[in-house]
């Protein structure tokens, strides 16, 4: 489907941008909560089931904040198609814990590390004081998902006595379609525990 043009000079760039992101926030709540349903065949550590609920309490309220701008900006959520990319991560990693870790929280939620900034910036230049404070909050605290991700990928690892680094170039390979887009933020990703030999291999189709 045909997702319209982001503009963000223009009050109909911005809502775009908006409901794009909503969206996603909307979808992550599902993801998070998923990866509970999904795998209770995987015994974890009752600190997983802490992560992904806090996790999902906060793309709740994440949400609920650019579902609030959007409304405020004559729009709604729904009022715009959506890309369908993110759940299909899911269905992709239906079967696999450690492939879902490492599509999910390290890879499309790192991406958001890397893409916020600039869209933060984008919306100062538009003077949209409410729309920054949003992201700024969902900036924040999406570092702490990206760290979960990163924290029960390597607590599997060490449980099935895998190389984290390997393990994660291969699943990544194997599940998700396309190479890494850079530029990457190095700082967060490496504040939540993703060293740049994790991802800048998978940034072309090389083999390392
Ligand atoms: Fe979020
Ligand atoms: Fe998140």
């Amino acid at each position: 489907m045909d997702v319209p043009r982001r503009r963000p000079g223009t009050a109909a760039g911005r809502r775009a941008i908006l409901h794009a992101i909503a969206h996603i926030e909307l979808n992550a709540v599902d993801l998070h909560l998923d990866i509970l349903a999904r795998f209770t065949h995987v015994p974890m550590p009752p600190g997983f089931a802490d992560d992904w609920v806090q996790a999902a309490d906060e793309e709740a309220k994440h949400f609920t904040l650019l579902a609030d701008r959007l409304e405020a900006m004559d729009s709604f959520y729904g009022d715009l198609p959506a890309h369908a990319g993110m759940w299909r991560a899911a269905e992709d990693t239906a079967n696999d814990l450690e492939a879902r870790l490492a599509v999910v929280p390290m890879v499309l939620e790192a991406r958001g590390l890397d893409v916020t900034p600039g869209m933060i910036a984008l919306l100062e230049k538009a003077d949209d004081s409410m729309t920054v404070a949003a992201l700024k909050t969902i900036y924040a605290e999406e570092v702490a998902h990206v760290a979960y991700g990163s924290k029960w990928f390597h607590f599997l690892c060490g449980r099935h006595e895998n190389d984290p680094k390997a393990q994660f170039h291969k699943l990544v390979r194997k599940y998700f379609h396309g190479a890494l887009k850079p530029p990457f933020n190095v700082e967060k990703r490496a504040e939540a525990g993703i060293p740049p030999d994790f991802y800048w291999p998978l940034a072309t189709d090389s083999e390392i």
